[in-house]
């Protein structure tokens, strides 16, 4: 995702200076080009060295290091970064920064750069929540710098509380989220991803293999190119993602209630969820015990989600998903024309590599006028991206976001 992107990556002296060398290698394995700026202070807590390997280039550690042309370094330093991350970030830097401040390399190249700045606190809760810092905070959010929250935890100080550099994944899809042009600023997209479960007793239900993985990749993508998301979603094994509206359902009766007090404001809806076309009729509300013989369970049917919104959804851009083993494009082009959608994506379960737990999809996409676009093998946040460009390119011909008018529920 960071491909052709230099990343200047800030260290400050805290505990958990340690953890920029995970952070570098995240960076590098995403493409990123890093390099990095240490304060003195950092090289007590971990080598230059062991930075250098780890990014492949050289190590920034202090002014007096440096040759005789640093000047001219850190001037193109701050002039090539495409972002500047501090991480960890003490209280000191954050003061100067917010200060004007510039007396070591660090400070200076961050005066110096027009990148966007992504900062990331790490330090002991009462400093952390000391009105100074959380001034200096505001300061800097409000002129356009980033920051990423402390998580909650144990301290290197044995407290607990908030104060720990969040992880290197979470700190990663906050640069993503900056790096990304904002195309879908101003569209509300409701997504809903995973299986859904139909019990019939305390302990036991009927589901199917869905992951969540398409539907959450759509979450994220869309969240990063600025659209506000809402993530219905069954129950999956998946962190929610940071950023979207989320809004936990187990059936798909709380599905279709969830999904339909969100119709209303969202320009755009995207159903990924494997939606359990039937349910057990009957809900035993003791455990079913083990008699000889045989067991029947009668079912009934679920609602259509997609259908109902379908007939209500007025200028809202549909997209839907068809999971086949035969005859795809015809019965997805089929589905489409039922549930009235805009798009259909037909998932290729034939295919190795595509389907519920993979990484990877190979699908097809159908617009109304039956045109079918073949997407290879491809990651499923790849997928989800182009799926978004179609959509983008609807909701230009459409004018959304305008004004949507009200839904008639019943
Ligand atoms: N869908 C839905 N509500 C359901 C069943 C499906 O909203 N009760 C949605 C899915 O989220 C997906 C689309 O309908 O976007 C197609 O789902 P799929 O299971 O492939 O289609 P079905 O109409 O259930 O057809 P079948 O299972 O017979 O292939």
């Amino acid at each position: 995702m960071l491909e052709g992107k230099k990343i200047v990556l800030g260290i400050t002296g805290g505990i958990a200076a340690y953890k920029s060398a995970e952070l570098t290698r995240t960076f590098v394995k995403q493409g990123a080009n890093v390099s990095i700026i240490m304060t003195r202070n950092a090289t007590e807590f971990i080598t230059p060295l062991t930075l250098k390997t780890l990014s492949g280039n050289p190590v920034y550690a202090d002014t007096f290091s440096l040759s005789g042309d640093w000047d001219v370094g850190h001037i193109s330093l701050a002039e090539a970064a495409h972002i500047f991350v501090i991480a960890p970030a003490t209280a000191n830097i954050i003061g100067k920064i917010a200060s004007g401040i510039a007396d070591d390399l660090l400070s200076t190249t961050v005066m110096a750069t027009k990148a966007p700045v992504l900062i990331c606190p790490a330090m002991n809760t009462n400093m952390y929540n000391n009105s100074l810092v959380q001034d200096n905070i505001r300061k800097l959010s409000d002129v356009g710098y980033y920051f990423v929250e402390p998580e909650h935890g144990e301290l290197a100080c044995k407290a607990e509380g908030q104060g720990r550099l969040p992880s290197s994944e979470g700190i990663l899809e906050e640069v993503i989220t900056i790096l990304t042009p904002k195309d879908l600023k101003g569209q509300n997209i409701l997504i809903t991803a995973g299986p859904t479960r139909e019990p019939f007793d305390p302990v036991r239900f009927i589901s199917n293999y869905s992951s969540g993985k398409m539907g959450y990749a759509f979450a994220i993508t869309a969240k990063r190119r600025g659209a506000s998301v809402t993530l219905v979603s069954g129950p999956t094994s998946l962190p929610v993602p940071h950023g979207v509206n989320f809004v936990g359902v187990s059936s798909a009766l709380e599905m279709r209630d969830a999904v339909m007090d969100h119709v209303a404001d969202s320009t755009v809806i995207i159903k990924v969820a494997a939606v359990a076309d039937y349910r057990p009729a009957l809900m035993s509300d003791s455990k079913i015990k083990k008699e000889p013989g045989t067991l029947s369970i009668t079912l009934e049917q679920n609602p259509d989600i997609i259908s109902e919104v379908g007939k209500i959804k007025g200028d809202r851009v549909l997209v839907g998903f068809a999971m086949e083993t035969e005859d795809l494009l015809k019965n997805a082009y089929n589905k489409l024309l039922a549930k009235n959608m805009d798009l259909i994506v037909g998932n290729d379960l034939s295919r190795p590599g595509s389907g519920f737990q993979y990484d990877t999809n190979s699908v097809r996409v159908i617009d109304r006028s039956g045109d079918v676009r073949k997407f290879p093998l491809m990651s499923k946040i790849n997928i989800a991206d182009r799926v978004l460009d179609r959509v983008k390119k609807l909701c230009d011909q459409r004018g959304l976001p305008g004004s949507m008018g009200d839904v008639d529920r019943h």
